[in-house]
C-alpha cells in the first residue's frame, strides 16, 4: 500500500471517501465474507418485508427468473467470454448505488442503455430485493486465461504506477479484491471484456463514478495493455 500522504495529495477526493468509511485499511476482507450479508443489510431488508415483492417457488426474486437472469445468470454469474458483469456477492450499497445511477441516467456509458432499461419499471422493494438477493450469493471462483498478463496485472494492481501518480488498487479494492463497503466494490474474479470497457470508458470519462475524479483519475494513467493485464488479473481471483 501507498503512503498515506502521498495517496491523499494525488486524490483529493479519497480524502472524502476515507473520512466516510470508517473500516482500517490494512484489514484484509475474506472474498467468502460478502456471501453473507452484514446485519444491517439483513435488517434493512426485513424492515421492507411488508412490500416485498414476490419470489419463485425456490424462493428466487421472480424480477431476478424473468429479467435479470438472461445476462447476469441465474445466480449472479454471468457467462464467460460475454461483455455482462458478475453480481454475485457483489455489496449491496454498491449494487443499489448502480441500480439508482442507471434509474437516474447518471451511469451513461455507452453499454448503460441496457440496464436504464431494464431499472426502469422497477419499484424501489424491488430493487432493494435484487441487490440483496444478488450480494448474498456466492462470488465467481477466479480463471487464470493467461499466466504472463496475469503476473503484470498482479504487479500493476498491488504496486500502482509510482512514477505516474498512480495508488495501487489494493489500496481501495483490498488485497483479496473485496471491496470494502460501502464505496469500493468487490472486483474479483469479475469478467474481463466488462473490466477493459469498464476502465476505458473512466479513462475515456464516459462513465462518471460516484466519487467523482477517483477511477477517472486513475484509469487515465493507464495505457490499453496495462488495462488488459489488470482484467486478466482481476478475472484470475
Ligand atoms: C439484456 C442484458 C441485461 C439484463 C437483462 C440485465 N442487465 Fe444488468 N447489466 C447489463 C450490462 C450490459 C451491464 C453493464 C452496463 C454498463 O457498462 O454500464 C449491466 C450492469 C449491471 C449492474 C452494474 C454492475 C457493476 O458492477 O457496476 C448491475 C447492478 C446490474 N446490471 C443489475 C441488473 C439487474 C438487477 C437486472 C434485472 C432487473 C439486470 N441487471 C438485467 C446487462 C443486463
Ligand atoms: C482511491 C480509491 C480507488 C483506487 C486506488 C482504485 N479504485 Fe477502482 N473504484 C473505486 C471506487 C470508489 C469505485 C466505484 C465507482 C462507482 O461507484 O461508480 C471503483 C470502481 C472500479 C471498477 C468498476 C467496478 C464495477 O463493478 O463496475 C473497476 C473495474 C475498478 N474500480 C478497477 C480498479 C483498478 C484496476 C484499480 C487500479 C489500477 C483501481 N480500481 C483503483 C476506488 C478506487
Amino acid at each position: 500500500m501507498l503512503q498515506k500522504n502521498q495517496f491523499l495529495s494525488a486524490i483529493p477526493a479519497l480524502t472524502i471517501a476515507m473520512a466516510m468509511t470508517s473500516v482500517a485499511y490494512g484489514s484484509t476482507i475474506a472474498k467468502t465474507a460478502s456471501a453473507a450479508p452484514p446485519a444491517a443489510a439483513t435488517a434493512s431488508v426485513m424492515s421492507v418485508a411488508a412490500a416485498t415483492p414476490s419470489v419463485t417457488s425456490s424462493g428466487i426474486p421472480t424480477v431476478v427468473q424473468n429479467s435479470c437472469m438472461a445476462c447476469h445468470g441465474l445466480q449472479g454469474v454471468a457467462a464467460d467470454g460475454g461483455m455482462f458483469p458478475n453480481l454475485a456477492g457483489q455489496w449491496k450499497p454498491y449494487i443499489l448505488r448502480q441500480l439508482d445511477h442507471y434509474k437516474t441516467h447518471t451511469r451513461a456509458d455507452p453499454q448503460s442503455s441496457i440496464m436504464w432499461g431494464m431499472v426502469a419499471p422497477l419499484t424501489s422493494a424491488q430493487i432493494q430485493q435484487v441487490a440483496a438477493y444478488f450480494s448474498s450469493q456466492k462470488p465467481a471462483s477466479g480463471h487464470v486465461y493467461d499466466p504472463k498478463l496475469v503476473a503484470e496485472g498482479k504487479k500493476l494492481y498491488f504496486g500502482g504506477l509510482p512514477k505516474a501518480h498512480m495508488p495501487a488498487c489494493m489500496a481501495c479494492h483490498g488485497a483479496t479484491l473485496a471491496g470494502l463497503p460501502p464505496f469500493f466494490p468487490m472486483l474479483a474474479g469479475q469478467k474481463r471484456t466488462y473490466v477493459i470497457n469498464q476502465l476505458t470508458y473512466f479513462k475515456s470519462g464516459q462513465r462518471v463514478a460516484t466519487h467523482k475524479g477517483i477511477m477517472q483519475y486513475v484509469a487515465s494513467r493507464l495505457n490499453q495493455k496495462q488495462i488488459t493485464a489488470l482484467a486478466a488479473y482481476i478475472r484470475s481471483r
